[in-house]
């Protein structure tokens, strides 16, 4: 089988639709299929300043929400960064091998450290991608299935494997990036010109997936849509009511185009109405089930503990045979 891993950070209390239909529900997918490893990058996590309770119950609450939509440690290997050392010590290798300006021109660090301040942003995030290129080469992915603004990050970590092989020897599996362009990039419900994003968007803008059903009601109900009346699928002309369209699809496994025949001559407000419910019911399960892997948490990291074993199993191998190209003496 082929491989895939891809990873999710635990910086929020809850994913949003993004984060699931970007990413999260292709994991899902690609287990049937796939030799699977996912991740949470609590790693990554600690770039910004952080509190260490707030990110220990939020690594918790990722596994628990990746388990609640549908990932089966009987069928993939579903593990949280920090408890598998490989990923810093390769991060380590590949940061010798990666040009400063290289990761300089990384946009994700761009505008982060921008909004910061050069000062104030650290080097854990100047370093995140190539930690995040660890994460995928370790495991010697042939695919990684992300959201459009991964794409960077991925190129990065292609050229990095292709580095390395041609130092050192065939070494890495050069990844694909596996970006489902349906739902590569759901905007933001106030701003659709912005991605939604647990950082950019406003409270209104991001539909969090364990927020209160009617919450998330309300913000589909008063998501900003365009001028006109007639429903159909314009990214350009009608970016709002587009995404809003791409949601209803993902959702509901139909088509575009049925669904612009099934609301010929309605409105806006009832395309809205059926989504919010559409949405509520989709995430009513998902919220139960979260909870109730939440309210045993010693069995909860009892699994990740288990899913770190065999992460850890197939790092090492690969983090031998680096260590060993690279000239380092075999260990002791
Ligand atoms: P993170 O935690 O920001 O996001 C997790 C996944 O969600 C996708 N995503 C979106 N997809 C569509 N529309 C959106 N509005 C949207 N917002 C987020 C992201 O593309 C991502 O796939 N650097 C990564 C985490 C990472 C990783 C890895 C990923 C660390 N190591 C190794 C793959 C492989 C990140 O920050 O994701």
């Amino acid at each position: 089988r082929p491989r895939v891993l891809s990873g999710i950070q635990p910086t929020a209390d809850s994913f949003h639709l993004g984060n699931y239909l970007g990413a999260v529900r292709n994991w899902v997918a690609l287990q049937e299929t796939h030799d699977a490893f996912y991740c949470v990058v609590d790693l990554h996590a600690i770039t910004a300043g952080h509190d260490p309770v707030v990110l220990r119950r939020r690594t918790r609450v990722a596994a628990a929400q990746l388990l609640a939509v549908g990932l089966d440690p009987e069928r993939c290997t579903l593990f949280v960064q920090s408890q598998v050392p490989e990923h810093a010590q390769l991060a380590w290798v590949l940061d010798c091998l990666t040009g400063f300006g290289e990761a300089s021109r990384m946009t994700q660090f761009k505008d982060k450290s921008a909004k910061q301040g050069a000062e104030r942003a650290s080097v854990g995030l100047f370093v995140y991608p190539i930690l995040q290129a660890a994460d995928i080469l370790l495991y010697q992915a042939d695919a990684v299935p992300v959201g459009e603004d991964q794409r960077q990050h991925l190129e990065l970590t292609r050229d990095l494997a292709q580095r390395f092989n041609n130092l050192f020897g065939a070494t890495f599996t050069v990844p694909e990036a596996y970006i489902v362009r349906d739902t590569a990039k759901i905007t933001d419900l106030q701003d659709p010109s912005i991605k939604m994003s647990k950082s950019a968007s406003s409270p209104a803008g991001i539909i969090e997936l364990l927020d209160e059903p009617a919450k998330s009601a309300k913000k589909i109900k008063s998501a900003v849509t365009d001028t006109g009346r007639e429903i159909y699928y314009d990214p350009e002309q009608k970016p709002g009511l587009s995404n809003l369209l791409t949601i209803y699809c993902a959702l509901t496994g139909r088509a575009i185009d049925e669904l612009v025949e099934a609301y010929a001559g309605k409105g806006y407000g009832d395309l809205k109405k059926d989504l919010a419910e559409v949405l509520t019911e989709f995430a009513r399960p998902i919220r139960e089930r979260t909870h109730l892997y939440l309210d045993d948490p010693a069995q909860l990291d009892k699994v990740l503990a288990a899913g770190g074993e065999r992460a850890r199993a197939v790092a090492s191998t690969t983090l031998r045979t680096v260590y060993d190209r690279i000239g380092f003496l075999a260990p002791a």
